[in-house]
């Protein structure tokens, strides 16, 4: 599934700071809107098949942890709110998913599941 963001198009990837907090707050203004358009419907099925050491190479790979940690101090950890915005498996994909497209990864959609797993089995642990 793809969720699109609405807005103007963009360029490039994010090169300040400042500009990936802003597009991370839409981001997840986004998400918000998507709780009632039935992302938040999925349920943990969707990473049952999840290579979670391939979403853990990623996220590496993709500095998640370190930028989390210099924002939010620590290991980074303290960005995963379970209960806050992201209160279900699909809403903690999406959000994976969002990052994805606005970071410019490229991340296949399985990666992306991957990613949300390991999240999901180190912070979120939805039941
Ligand atoms: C350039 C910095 C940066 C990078 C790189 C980054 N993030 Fe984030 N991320 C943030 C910030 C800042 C927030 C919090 C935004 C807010 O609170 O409004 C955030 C929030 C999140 C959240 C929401 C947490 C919650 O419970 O509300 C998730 C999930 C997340 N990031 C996952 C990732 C993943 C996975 C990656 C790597 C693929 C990643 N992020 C890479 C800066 C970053």
């Amino acid at each position: 599934m793809r969720y699109l963001i609405p807005g103007p198009a963009r360029t490039g990837t994010f090169s300040k700071e400042s500009s990936m907090v802003s597009t991370v707050r839409r981001i997840c203004a986004s998400i918000a809107c998507l709780a009632g358009a039935g992302a938040g419907a999925q349920g943990l099925d969707i990473f049952k098949d999840a290579d979670l050491a391939m979403g853990q190479r990623l996220m590496t790979e993709h500095k998640c942890q370190q930028c989390h940690a210099t924002k939010f101090g620590g290991d980074g950890s303290a960005v995963f709110r379970p209960g806050e915005r992201i209160t279900t498996p699909g809403l903690l994909r999406g959000m994976v998913e969002q990052c994805n497209t606005e970071l410019g990864l490229g991340l296949f959609p399985e990666e992306v599941t991957a990613i949300a797993a390991v999240l999901q089995r180190d912070h979120y642990r939805f039941k």
